[in-house]
């Protein structure tokens, strides 16, 4: 029997798959909810403008931390290190680990080698590609970053934790509106997602002969493996909420909308 990589994977048939469900729906969606997120974004990345709320401190969490010289000083939370050009985003010092902390999740991996690559696009459905190489050549062995990428998110998942909680301090003093609950439900699902993350799993319970030995990190391991389970919904729920507390943001700073307080 033929094994390895360039193992016959199919059986020989001619047609492309002898499925009849819907297999092309899921790689289909995948793609117009990536897209539909990255042109998001982007426009708002590049706006420069309407990120901050200085009545509740209210910062996106797409220009945290603002380390730009153009940032309005009250967002600067962390100071001023990068030039103001319209090309550099106010946030350009995690936007690029956050970008390559999601590229190379093994979720989105499997996301988007399925429904942009096409490698294969669904289970049992032929691909068009001849050969297979997996990740064990450039440029897709760099995905073997990821495990880096997780202490820097984490980094950054503590400042978007930082600034929701500043944001209970508005101009008033504290108080709580609507745009505070946003926040704080865009970081707890953060953490959720930051924390079930398969390279947390490992930092947890790998390398370890004896469970028995190290009941504390098999606790930890334990919490970290049932996220994991649902890391993929963690994953698209956190797009969701990054893209509503910006468009709250966006929304409230640009005078659309006024922030319901509740108290
Ligand atoms: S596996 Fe998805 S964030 Fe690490």
């Amino acid at each position: 029997m033929t094994t390895g990589l360039n193992a016959p994977s199919r059986a020989r048939i001619s047609a492309r798959t002898l499925r009849r469900d819907r297999w092309w729906l899921q790689p289909v969606l995948t793609v117009v909810g990536l897209v539909a997120w990255l042109v998001y974004a982007t426009a708002r990345v590049f706006q420069q403008d309407h990120y901050w709320v200085a009545e509740h401190n209210y910062l996106t969490p797409f220009y945290s931390p603002c380390v730009s010289t153009g940032c309005i000083p009250e967002a600067a939370h962390f100071g001023t290190i990068l030039p103001d050009h319209p090309l550099i985003p106010y946030a350009a010092f995690s936007l690029p680990f956050l970008l390559l902390f999601r590229l190379t999740c093994y979720y989105y991996r499997k996301a988007y080698y399925r429904s942009f690559w096409l490698s294969p696009p669904a289970c049992a459905v032929d691909e068009p590609h001849k050969s297979y190489s997996g990740e064990t050549r450039f440029p897709l062995i760099l995905q073997n970053a990821h495990r880096y990428t997780f202490y820097l998110a984490l980094i950054i998942t503590l400042i978007n934790t930082w600034d929701a909680v500043l944001a209970f301090n508005g101009e008033d003093g504290f108080g709580v509106g609507l745009g505070n609950i946003i926040l704080v439900g865009n970081v707890v699902m953060l953490w959720f997602y930051t924390l079930s993350c398969h390279s947390c799993r490992h930092v947890t319970g790998g390398r370890l002969r004896h469970f028995s030995r190290h009941p504390i990190r098999y606790r930890w391991w334990t919490i970290v493996s049932r996220m994991n389970t649902r890391h993929m919904e963690f994953a698209w729920i956190t797009l969701g909420t990054l893209a509503l507390t910006d468009f709250y943001v966006w929304m409230v700073a640009s005078g659309t909308f006024t922030d319901p307080q509740l108290f």
